[in-house]
Order: C-alpha cells, then structure tokens, then sequence
C-alpha cells in the first residue's frame, strides 16, 4: 500500500466483546479479556506498518451504567493487565509505544485510585518511547471532553488572558486530551454498531468512518489491511471539490 495514503490517526472503538462471550456461552468478562488480546494484536500490527498516533476505546463515561459486577470485573482486567504490563519491561522497551491516557483521570472521580496510580506510571515509564503514540481511553465522553475544553477558555477569560470574541479553534483544541495530536483520520468501529458512543466528536469532524460486523474479540490484522485499503481508496474532499 502506498504511505501516502496510510492514516496518520486512527480511532479504534473496541466494541462486541460481551457478544462474543455471549456467543460462546461465556460470561461477558471472558470477552474483555479476550479484547485486551485484540487490542495488543492490533496495536502491534499498526505500530509495525507505521501508523504513528491511534486512539483505543475502552471505556466511556456512559458505561458506568453497567451492572456493577461488570464495571468491577473490567476495572480488575485493568488492574491485572497494567500490572504484568508494568513487569514485562524489556518487552515494553521493544514494543517502544507511548502509551497515553485520554478521559477525565482526576483524583476523586470514579476511577479507583490505585488504577490511576498504575496509569501514571505507565505513562511516565513509556513517556520517552518514540515508534507510535497509543492513546487509551479510559472513563472518555467526547462531550464532557468538550465541555473540559470549553470550562478552561472560560476560566482563560474570567482571568483576562483571552477575549470571548478572539477565541480559536486552536485555543479549544489546546484544552482536548488530544492537544498537539494530529485529528484522527480513520475511524474504525466493529461490532456492527454504526455510531460514534460519544468517541473523539470534535476530533472526528473530518475523519474517515469504517464498520465491520466483526466483533472485536475476532478482530485480526487482515480487518485493519480492509479498513486501510478503504481508506486509500476514499476522496477526502475537507470542502473543497
Ligand atoms: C466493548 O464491548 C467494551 C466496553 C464497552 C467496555 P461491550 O461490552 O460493549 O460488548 P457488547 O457491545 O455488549 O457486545
Ligand atoms: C462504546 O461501546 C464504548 C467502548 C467501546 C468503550 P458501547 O458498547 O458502550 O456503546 P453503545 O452503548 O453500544 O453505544
Ligand atoms: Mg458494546
């Protein structure tokens, strides 16, 4: 495939896996942690062809509406999974991502504390890596990500540093999670659902939108390749003709 027309930013939402386990009579824990072995499978295969900034879904502001039993089970897969990462150091400085945390993480919020201890020092220990930039999205709502951006001009202005009528597009972007990031070109959503669940809304103005009824679990290397020849085959227009 020629580079050129490799997406620079691609968005993942990892979504399906309760109904894979569902499928396989199997209880919907067995299906995140099925996603996390996609999520590492996928992650490699787009670091490896060059894609240097994608963003992963993997829980939003809205699905602490599940039942608290599942909300549980996925914040231990967190848990477990950020901590035999944390060990696997050699293979971390092989893999060379830059893992980055997006979503509202403050102290006091609903994520227990000692996650976001552990998402910390995952980002200050790959902070120095340099192959591609992993955002990980993690208690993320795209509105509430906006209304953040929209909460830090206000307090800009209050102060005096910045005039309501001088106020840019580039002063809002500065306030995203995804500051100093390309805009993602590439959407990829699986599962069969043709929504965005309130993932990257301004961000994704002009980005590219692939489904696939592949649930994530299933999700292979060979399903990235078709999104991407997609994409290369696409006009991306931005207005003009
Ligand atoms: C995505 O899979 C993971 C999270 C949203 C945390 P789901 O758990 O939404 O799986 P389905 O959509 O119910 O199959
Ligand atoms: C979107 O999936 C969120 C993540 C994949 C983390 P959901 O399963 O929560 O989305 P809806 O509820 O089908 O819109
Ligand atoms: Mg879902």
């Amino acid at each position: 495939m020629n580079n050129e027309n490799l997406p620079r930013h691609i968005g993942i939402i990892m979504d399906g896996n309760g109904r894979w386990a569902a499928q396989r009579g199997l209880p919907r824990t067995q299906g995140h942690r099925a996603g996390v072995e996609a999520f590492e499978r996928i992650c490699e295969y787009a670091a490896d062809i060059g894609i240097p900034y994608l963003t992963f879904y993997a829980f939003s502001t809205e699905n602490w509406a599940r039942p608290p039993e599942e909300v549980a089970a996925i914040m231990a897969l967190f848990r477990r999974q950020l901590e035999s990462t944390k060990l696997r150091q050699a293979e971390n400085e092989q893999k060379r991502w830059r893992i980055r945390y997006i979503g509202d993480l403050r102290e006091g919020g609903p994520v227990p504390p000692d996650i976001l201890q552990l998402l910390r020092e995952m980002e200050q220990s790959s902070a120095g890596m340099d192959r591609t930039v992993v955002n990980i999205a993690v208690n993320y709502g795209g509105r509430q990500e906006i209304l953040g951006a929209a909460r830090r001009l206000a307090r800009l202005c209050a102060q005096g540093e910045l005039g309501p009528d001088a106020l840019t597009e580039q002063d809002m972007e500065a306030g995203l999670y995804t500051a100093g990031q390309p805009m993602p070109d590439l959407i990829i959503r699986p599962s069969g659902e043709q929504r965005l669940s309130n993932f990257l809304l301004w961000q994704c103005a002009y980005a590219e939108f692939w489904f696939s009824d592949v649930l994530w679990p299933d999700f292979t290397p060979a399903h990235l390749d078709e999104a991407l020849a997609a994409y290369a085959a696409r006009n991306r227009r931005f207005g003009e003709i």
